[in-house]
């Protein structure tokens, strides 16, 4: 996706960026993102934010709920998916 539109710079361009260890403003000289108009400092900023090195686990959440059914085990045959000839 586009996020920077001025300077047409991806998210997945700033992402790489900032899993290399770039702070905002470094990924902002660099490439020049938000570097123009302004409209896309705040979706930048969120960028660099989920994918920046020192917080490598920011897109990780537990999930709470089970949204469908029962977690499937290993250790239990799988009646479903056997054919019967
Ligand atoms: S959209 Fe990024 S500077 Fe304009």
């Amino acid at each position: 996706m586009i996020v920077c539109v001025c300077r047409r710079i991806s998210d997945r361009e700033i992402a790489r960026h900032a899993r290399a260890g770039l702070g905002f403003e470094e990924i902002q000289f660099e490439l020049g993102v938000a570097s123009q108009c302004g409209q896309c400092e705040g979706c930048a900023r969120d960028v660099v934010a989920q994918c920046s090195a020192s917080n490598p686990t920011a897109n990780i959440q537990r999930a709470t709920t089970t949204l469908e059914g029962r977690p499937w085990t290993p250790s239990q045959p799988s009646s479903q998916n056997s054919r019967s000839v």
